[in-house]
């Protein structure tokens, strides 16, 4: 096997053990399949250019104040609802969806707006650091498939989902009969596994409980089953939704409980939000291996709740990050973690208890939890040799960069003062299944 890239320098990543493992002056090489070949300390360059065939000289060494970090994974991003981010913040999620929302996704008929905006989320959360990204678009088909076409292109690992609606919308021009949406979900699975994509794969998508009948659902579940797929919705996400959904669905015991008794709780299942789960729901999700994405920016900005994330962890639901865009402004994941530790805190002021998120962990949730979320974390998600290498190569002392590093700051302060303070700037080269993304070549 012959070797791709071999980079010499600082690591960090999480590990099943520990959610920040720091490896100083280490050697990590890749393969021609863009695969971790090995993970090896510095002074073996000399015995691993033998067994590998490459030659010193042509090992890439990172500079003091740069490391190589796992790629972010955004659990949760409706990729349509990018040209309105940072704006329409001022409703409540039910009122938002119908004001906002659903006029805006209606709009996704026209494949030359389509086009536009999803290049421009495509490379904007690519620049970010996105190397995973679990898409909503809209209830159109070959807008979803343009937004896989674009990803593939971009060279972004991603989850693509066409949502599916047929009920509730108080938008008359933004809904699906349930045919359409079935026989839609059904073509658009059919032809975006046709395009074997190497990384793009499609993830049935009910946009959440109020908006689908009970018998697409089940539809969709069978679907999900037949096919070995991926399942992303909405739950719990804002008190008057979780009431809506009570009547709605009267015979299920809980908002989980409708999910379950469609059949969309599986390990392969990411669910947004989740504020007001009880502890008899996460048991739920525990069970199944079912995940939750955590949207902190999206549960601020529509006032929808707070995720209690130390409850989640110690009830073993797998757990990520999502930005939510554009109930979420930010595209950044960094903007996620961020907020993902002021709402622990948030939470810990109210109860003295709770211990709050660490950095450590909140790093963790960015890159291996949410691969773990996404059950990707076979392929990506940390630095274990056979894994794709998906990965960020951080600068801390880039030109003009934001943040300022001082003598004696090591890298655990390093690391933190990225995730606290850094930004696009500092994201120097993304790689995706050792393919570099950014910056970009011109397609
Ligand atoms: N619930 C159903 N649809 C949506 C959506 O588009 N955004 C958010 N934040 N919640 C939802
Ligand atoms: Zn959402």
């Amino acid at each position: 096997m012959t070797l791709k890239l071999v980079y010499r320098g600082m690591l960090v990543h999480s590990t099943r053990d520990t959610p920040l493992e720091i490896l100083k002056d280490y050697l990590l090489g890749v393969d021609s399949k863009g695969k971790i070949a090995f993970i090896e300390k510095g002074e073996n360059v000399e015995g691993l250019s033998k067994e590998w065939g490459f030659h010193t000289s042509d090992v890439i060494q990172l500079e003091q104040h740069e490391f190589l970090m796992p790629g972010l994974v955004d659990t949760h991003i409706h990729a349509s609802q990018y040209s309105y981010s940072g704006t329409a913040l001022d409703l409540p999620l039910l009122d938002w969806l119908n004001t906002y929302t659903f006029p805006v996704e209606s709009k996704y008929k026209d494949l030359d707006f389509a086009k536009d905006v999803y290049t421009k989320v495509v490379r904007r959360t690519l620049c970010n650091g996105t190397t995973t990204a679990c898409y909503f678009a809209t209830i159109h088909t070959d807008a979803s498939l343009l937004l896989g076409q674009i990803a593939d292109e971009f060279g972004q690992r991603a989850l693509v989902g066409k949502v599916c609606m047929d009920c509730n919308s108080m938008v008359p021009y933004y809904k699906e009969t349930p045919e359409e949406s079935m026989d839609e979900t059904v073509r658009f699975i059919h032809e975006l596994l046709k395009k074997e994509y190497a990384n793009v794969k499609p993830v049935v998508t009910p946009r959440f409980a109020v908006s689908c009948s009970s018998s697409l659902l089940y539809t969709l579940g069978e679907i999900a089953k037949n096919n070995n797929l991926h399942i992303q919705s909405h739950i719990s996400e804002n008190k008057e939704e979780v009431k809506l959904v009570q009547q709605l669905f009267r015979d299920c015991r809980s908002y989980t409980d409708v999910y379950l008794k469609h059949d969309l709780l599986t390990d392969k299942t990411v669910m947004a939000h989740g504020c007001y789960l009880t502890d008899e729901e996460l048991e739920i999700f525990h069970e199944k291996g079912a995940a939750i994405s955590h949207c902190p920016r999206s549960n601020i900005s529509l006032a929808s709740g707070m995720l209690n994330v130390r409850k989640v962890l110690n009830n073993n639901v797998k757990l990520g990050l999502g930005t939510d865009v554009a109930g979420g402004y930010s595209p950044s994941v960094l903007d996620a973690l961020r907020r993902a530790m002021d709402t622990s805190k948030f939470l810990s002021m109210q109860d003295a208890q709770l211990q709050t998120l660490t950095f450590e962990e909140a790093f963790r949730l960015a890159t291996l939890g949410g691969s773990e979320a996404l059950s990707l974390d076979d392929q990506t998600g940390n630095f274990e040799v056979g894994k794709d290498f998906d990965a960020l190569r951080v600068n801390m002392s880039v030109p003009g960069g934001p943040v300022d590093v001082f003598p004696g700051q090591g890298p655990k302060i390093i690391l933190e003062k990225f995730l606290n303070l850094g930004d696009d700037r500092n994201i120097v080269e993304v790689f995706v299944a050792g393919r570099k993304v950014v910056p970009f070549t011109e397609l």
